[in-house]
């Protein structure tokens, strides 16, 4: 899956631990689902999902991670990334603007991605099958991009991986959960709770201003492949400024997550928060014991690949280093069985009062 910032990789098995100890099967709402990672997870464990975002990419994501069932498009995925692989580079907007205009990706791996996503788009796809094909090439361009993890810059000297030529897999679908089928959409969050309704919701808002289109621009316009206008020295596309969330403001935050957690139609609530964001340990627990009582998990994590690297120059040299490398990962959980969740976790339950 793609390097991401804020992913619940490393939290994934106790994520989905502490839903099962909830509900050991069922429906769940993942509302800000990012690389679809924990949808993933759950849908492993037999749930059906509802995977929502409100960019491109991650719903793309999600429809071959969390909806595409295994069953049905195993065999066709396998025949189109081999297809796919056999293509020679083409020189177009992918190479122009991420390669020749900027340094992300070098301009072999650029002619092969634009010649790859010109066929996908030629071919009328179910789509399923398209999602799975732009999730493979989303993910074979992260293995070999020139950055550290995030697309508002890139390296100034060529990352290792660069140099590796770009090569499709396929992803490793899903079985049909034995909940039912999950579905993926794409969607503002405060809109998307009106329509959806399941046993519990899994709750990752972004935690500071930093939009992740701004973060992920490349991925939604290849997605997209709309080859938008672009601007500045990233190439972000000019739509970036305009697509705002009221997660990603310090002002709007605490209304619309409020919003949220009074308004979703789901029986258990479990939400991720870390200590850097917008919200603190406090707030939260405020927000949520609105709606039943609340039970607080920490974990100790270390922090987003960007921060292990450290402070570089516009040469490329580390000049800092960044003030700490862990942060802690708060689970809280709302639920008429708050107290069963806080017995099965005893070494990671906090008090309520703690500063
Ligand atoms: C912390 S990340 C989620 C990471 C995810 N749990 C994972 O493991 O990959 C937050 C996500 O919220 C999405 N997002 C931001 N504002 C949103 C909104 N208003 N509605 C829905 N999704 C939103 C972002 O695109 C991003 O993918």
């Amino acid at each position: 899956m793609i390097k991401y910032l804020g992913s619940k990789r490393v939290l994934i098995p106790l994520i989905t631990q502490v839903i099962t100890s909830l509900e050991t099967q069922g429906s769940v709402i993942d509302l800000f689902s990012g690389t679809a990672r924990v949808g993933y997870g759950l849908k492993q464990q037999g749930y059906q999902v509802f995977a929502n975002d409100i960019n491109t990419y991650a719903a793309i994501l999600a429809a071959c991670y969390v909806q595409a069932d295994a069953q049905r498009w195993r065999d066709e995925a396998k025949y189109w990334v081999q297809e796919l692989n056999q293509i020679k580079g083409i020189e177009g907007y992918f190479t122009k603007c991420f390669c020749r205009d900027s340094s992300f990706f070098q301009v072999p791996n650029g002619q092969k991605i634009d010649a790859i996503r010109e066929r996908i788009e030629a071919e009328s796809l179910p789509y399923e099958l398209r999602a799975i094909l732009l999730t493979s090439l989303m993910e074979a361009a992260d293995r070999v991009d020139s950055t550290c993890g995030v697309q508002m810059s890139f390296l100034k000297r060529w990352s290792v991986r660069s140099y590796k030529p770009l090569k499709l897999r396929v992803p490793k679908l899903l079985p049909k959960a034995t909940s039912g089928k999950s579905y993926a959409y794409r969607a503002d969050a405060l809109d998307m709770i009106e329509q959806l309704s399941a046993d519990i919701a899994y709750l990752d808002p972004p935690y500071n201003q930093h939009k992740y289109i701004g973060n992920y621009h490349i991925w939604e316009s290849l997605v997209l492949w709309d080859k938008p206008e672009v601007y500045g020295v990233a190439r972000k596309r000019v739509d970036v400024r305009d697509r705002l969330s009221a997660f990603n403001s310090r002002r709007q935050i605490l209304k619309a997550l409020q919003r949220v957690i009074d308004d979703i139609d789901v029986n258990h609530l479990v939400v991720s928060f870390n200590n850097e964001g917008h919200i603190t340990k406090d707030e939260m627990i405020q927000l949520l014991s609105r709606r039943g009582e609340v039970v607080v998990l920490a974990q100790n994590s270390r922090r987003y690949v960007g921060a292990q690297i450290g402070i570089h120059n516009q040469q490329g040299a580390v000049v800092g280093k960044v003030s700490h490398l862990h942060n802690t990962e708060y689970i809280f959980v709302v639920s008429p069985k708050a107290q069963y969740i806080k017995a099965q976790f005893p070494d990671l339950a906090v008090s309520l009062y703690d500063a």
